[in-house]
């Protein structure tokens, strides 16, 4: 109950802003992580077919245009889903037209598919989720992911100076309404978690307030 009305919340709070967030473009350092975590990560994965691709909290869609500017792009099925209707019709209105894109409206716990993905991403998605459920996004994480398959996750790190600020602007009421629910995830803690389910931890990169760890599922 606790929890549904925390996510209602978030939604609710994604809804709202949606109109901001649909002029919001990466930062340098973000790009770079992106590069080379996601984009990285792809490239590890080019082979001779189809290379599915997932993204849980896709907002806009910013990071499907990245994917679809790679050489191999027309290779890549890639999927966005977000559980923020307003954020979804924004997706689509700016990125649609790209070949092999879909965009889903969609709570990633409720995601139902016949399908299994090369590459699951989650930026700045974790912040968002209640540390008593991460183990239901890694549960569901692994079995919707191929042998050999990849994860990306990239957030920011909660033992950091950047979690402090953000902590010390929320307790101050200095941050926007959609900073509410933002608590950053201990990147050790993710590690673990992903070793308990079976998961390789490959890599773990820093780009000034960005960390990204990526997963290998190990056949
Ligand atoms: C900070 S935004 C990041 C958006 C996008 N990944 C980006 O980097 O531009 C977090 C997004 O995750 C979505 N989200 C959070 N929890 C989700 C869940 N359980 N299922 C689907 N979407 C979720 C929110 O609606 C929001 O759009």
């Amino acid at each position: 109950m606790k929890n549904n009305k925390r996510k209602n919340e978030i939604i609710e709070d994604f809804n709202s802003s949606a109109s901001v967030f649909s002029k919001w473009k990466p930062s340098k350092s973000f790009s770079n992580i992106f590069e080379k975590s996601v984009l990285n990560s792809l490239k590890s994965l080019n082979k001779s077919g189809k290379i599915d691709v997932l993204e849980v909290g896709c907002g806009h869609g910013t990071w499907s245009e990245s994917i679809n500017q790679l050489d191999f792009s027309k290779k890549i099925n890639y999927t966005g889903i977000d559980f923020s209707r307003k954020r979804i019709e924004a997706a689509k209105k700016k990125y649609i037209k790209d070949k092999n894109t879909k965009f889903i409206v969609s709570d990633y716990l409720s995601y139902k598919v016949n399908k299994k993905y090369d590459l699951i991403f989650f930026i700045e998605v974790f912040q968002y989720i209640h540390v008593n459920d991460f183990s239901k996004f890694f549960k569901k994480t692994t079995e919707l992911l191929k042998d050999q398959g990849h994860i990306v996750i990239i957030d920011k790190e909660k033992y950091s100076i950047h979690s402090l600020k953000i902590y010390l602007g929320k307790l101050f009421r200095k941050l926007p309404f959609y900073y509410g629910h933002v608590h950053y995830p201990s990147f050790d803690h993710l590690e673990a978690f992903g070793r308990s389910f079976g998961l390789r931890s490959v890599k773990r990169i820093k780009v000034k307030e960005f960390n990204a760890i990526i997963f290998e599922a190990k056949n």
